[in-house]
């Protein structure tokens, strides 16, 4: 939303206006879409540290606060209250169902849960032992192939059907994924199950016997999804939007989105976190390698601690802790020696000057990690249970850019700082 004020701007003498445009909650912004323009220079900003790439209404994060929204409503409350398709409806509509609309989205989602049965051959294309990222990269890539011909983006019904369908099958695909790589057979989903509960099933259960789900660890992997559905701008749904606002086929745009998550510093460093506590393995090693982290001269980072937005705490990171306590007591792995060892990190980073100073606490992915470990999750997959869960934040953003007013191809502009113009020399002279 546009107001009165102005930001000035005055170059070699000459002053030039730039609107000032005000948000719901945030930082205002400077709408400098004129620059270029009006004086001939752009604006450098990589890592994009000042820089709002869109207007959205889907997720505000306050890192000064440690607040998350989507869609106005507290991560809290909706981890809380709310169920992860309920998060999911919410996020692609706008407002949480009531009783009717659940259960029509859930009956929908159950309809696209299998995927072409043609789908399954690409699987036999990639070693057992592939990364089941780079499995997904390739596989939700794929179905580009299946859907191309049929999908309008300009059609707000075929829009629909291909976000439900993402929601739908990427538990199928991540669940293949992981089968295909213990060498046991695909699993059905079963459409008696809820939407995570069959995800489980998918993963733990085989033809031989039913899967029974444990209410318990359903939830806190229902849970787990729902932190993860979005957070605004971030690497992966930049990517997305990126890919996309070219028009590009979104099945392709998500597979793009997929291939960003895969990196250590976003969606990877679950599994990086969970790494970092095997090799530390042990408490009196903690300062050894709170000493390497703030080593200059050492490239070792204290995976799950530290965020480009948050600076007071990661709210996720709060109801990841609590989540993690439940299923250890579930499991009765309460003096589980990985989850005492990560409290004893985050006490000690927590009280650490250098932490304190940078403001680096622990983010969503310190305690998914122990979570997913203990659900039997092996930890090459935990970044696929990230790449489900925000697949409908991506679709969510996709949609909103697709049928945005201002909506361009993303183009960024470069400071160019190559070679100056030069000859070509005859390869004789050279
Ligand atoms: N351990 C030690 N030092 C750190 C860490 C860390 N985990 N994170 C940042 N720093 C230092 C960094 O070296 C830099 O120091 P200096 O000012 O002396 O150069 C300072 O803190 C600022 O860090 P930065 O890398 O400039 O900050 P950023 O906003 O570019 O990066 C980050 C944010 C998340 C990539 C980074 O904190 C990091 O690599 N953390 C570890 C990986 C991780 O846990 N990633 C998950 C992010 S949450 C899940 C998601 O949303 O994807």
């Amino acid at each position: 939303m546009s107001t009165n004020r102005t930001a000035t701007l005055t170059i070699d003498g000459k002053s030039h206006e730039f609107p000032i445009m005000v948000g719901t909650h945030g930082n205002d912004v400077i709408d400098i879409r004129t620059l270029g323009a009006k004086t001939g220079l752009f604006t450098y900003d990589s890592g994009y540290l000042s820089t709002a790439s869109c207007q959205s209404t889907v997720t505000f994060i306050d890192g000064d606060k440690g607040e998350l929204l989507y869609r106005g409503y507290p991560i809290e409350q909706l981890a809380e209250n709310c169920s992860f398709l309920e998060v999911a409806y919410l996020l692609k509509n706008g407002e949480l169902p009531n009783q009717n609309q659940k259960t029509t989205f859930e009956g929908t989602i159950k309809n696209h849960t299998m995927v072409h049965d043609q789908l399954t051959r690409f699987y036999n294309g990639f070693r057992r032992d592939a990364h089941p990222m780079a499995v997904m990269v390739g596989v939700v890539g794929a179905l580009s192939a299946f859907y191309h011909d049929a999908m309008d983006a300009a059609d707000p019904e075929q829009r629909s059907i291909t976000i439900n369908r993402i929601i739908a099958k990427l538990p199928t695909i991540v669940a293949m994924a992981y089968k295909y790589n213990t060498g046991q057979p695909f699993m059905y989903p079963r459409n008696n199950l809820d939407y995570t509960a069959n995800f489980m099933h998918m993963m733990f259960g085989t033809p031989c016997e039913e899967y029974v789900p444990n209410p318990v660890l359903t939830h806190a992997l229902d849970t787990i999804f729902t932190l993860h559905a979005d957070h605004e701008q971030n690497a992966s749904t930049s990517t997305v939007r990126l890919a996309g606002s070219s028009g590009a086929n979104p099945y392709a745009c998500v597979s793009a989105g997929i291939a960003c998550l895969w990196g250590p510093a976003h969606g990877g460093a679950n599994e990086a976190c969970l790494k970092m506590l095997e090799e530390i393995g042990d408490v009196s090693r903690v300062g050894e390698y709170i000493k390497r982290a703030k080593d200059k001269n050492d490239s070792f980072k204290l995976m799950g601690f530290g965020h480009r937005v948050y600076k007071n705490f990661d709210p996720r990171a709060k109801l990841m802790g609590k989540v993690c306590a439940d299923v250890l007591a579930e499991l009765g792995l309460e003096n589980d020696g990985m989850f005492k060892l990560a409290k004893e990190l985050e006490k000690i980073a927590l009280e650490d000057e250098y932490f304190v100073e940078k403001k680096l606490y622990p983010n969503v992915d310190f305690y998914s990690g122990i979570v997913q470990k203990a659900l039997g999750i092996p930890t090459s997959m935990f970044t696929c249970i990230f790449a489900l869960a925000r697949s409908i934040g991506w679709m969510t953003q996709w949609e909103e850019m697709i049928t945005d007013p201002e909506y361009k191809i993303g183009r960024p502009r470069q400071l160019y700082v190559g070679a100056a113009r030069r000859t070509v020399k005859p390869l004789s002279q050279r």
